[in-house]
């Protein structure tokens, strides 16, 4: 018999209409989540929605650097479903691929717009909606490897991730008193829109690419496996699990890939 592992639970998912946040948003519907699918893409948004083809997933757009718009899709879960159980805080952009020596700051600003600002008013707002409702909730962020690595993104990217992780922290010790957990999700490179469109390259590239620096072998990285990533922490299986930085790299960023120093024996 199937275990529904988000039966009847309530979750907010942004950056839905794409990549990891399409997957996830399939996976929570298919494990019995009603899902608020969030994004600014609104064609695809409905499509994703609409490919699930049940009254589970609805599509709602929401620019996530706004606040008010923010604010108002808190809202809407609740006047939908009344609560809000878990909130995915996946939307992200990878910004300007220029070095520290040719910054652009507005370009800089952008990706924290969406990448920081964007997750701490979406965490803000869900938060707040989950304490009244005294619900002991889930809020899951999508980081990346480069939270933690430098030089594995760009750096307006890498130095949002390293601020969207300390904010994971942080919420995590402010909300556990109200029994919500924060952790974190830090995928390595997956074949998306977002990774393929900035290096112009084709997925199974990308795919290479990771696969060729992940010390795991025999696997290639999929968005499926980060959503199974979230399914596991907004699950009750993951009950007493706060402040976690769940890495997603097939051990990239515990195991040197450069041939070893040790001498052979
Ligand atoms: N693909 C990778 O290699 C990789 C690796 C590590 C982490 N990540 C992270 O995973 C998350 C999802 O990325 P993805 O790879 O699925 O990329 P993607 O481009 O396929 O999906 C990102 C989605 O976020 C949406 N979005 C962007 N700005 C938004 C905004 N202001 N408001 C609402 N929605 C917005 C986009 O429209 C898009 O649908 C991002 O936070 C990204 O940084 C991706």
């Amino acid at each position: 018999m199937t275990k529904f592992r988000l039966e009847g639970k309530v979750a907010i998912i942004t950056g839905a209409a794409s990549g990891i946040g399409e997957e996830t948003v399939k996976l929570f519907a298919e494990n019995g989540a009603f899902v608020i699918a969030v994004d600014i893409q609104d064609e695809l948004g409905h499509k994703v929605a609409d490919s699930i083809g049940s009254d589970k997933v609805t599509y709602h757009h929401c620019d996530v650097r706004d606040e008010k718009q923010v604010e108002e899709t808190i809202h809407f879960t609740l006047e939908k479903h009344g609560c809000i159980d878990i909130l995915f805080s996946n939307a992200g952009i990878i910004g300007s691929l220029s070095g520290i020596l040719d910054l652009d700051l507005n370009e800089f600003e952008k990706t924290m717009a969406t990448n920081v600002v964007g997750a701490a008013a979406t965490i803000k707002h869900a938060a707040r909606a989950m304490i009244a409702k005294k619900i002991r909730g889930s809020i899951i962020c999508t980081t990346s490897v480069a939270a933690s690595i430098g030089g594995t993104g760009p750096n307006g990217y890498t130095t949002s991730k390293h601020a969207l992780l300390g904010l994971v922290k942080s919420a995590c010790g402010e909300l556990g008193g109200y029994g919500i957990r924060v952790n974190s999700i830090s995928p390595f490179g997956v074949a998306t829109p977002l990774s393929c469109i900035a290096y112009n390259l084709e997925p199974h590239e990308v795919e290479s690419s990771s696969s060729s620096h992940a010390n795991l072998k025999g696997i290639v990285l999929k968005a499926k496996h980060v959503a199974e990533a979230a399914l596991f922490l907004a699950s009750d299986e993951a009950v007493y699990i706060s402040g976690h930085n769940l890495v997603v790299d097939g051990g990239f960023s515990v195991v040197r890939n450069t041939p070893s120093a040790m001498p052979d024996v």
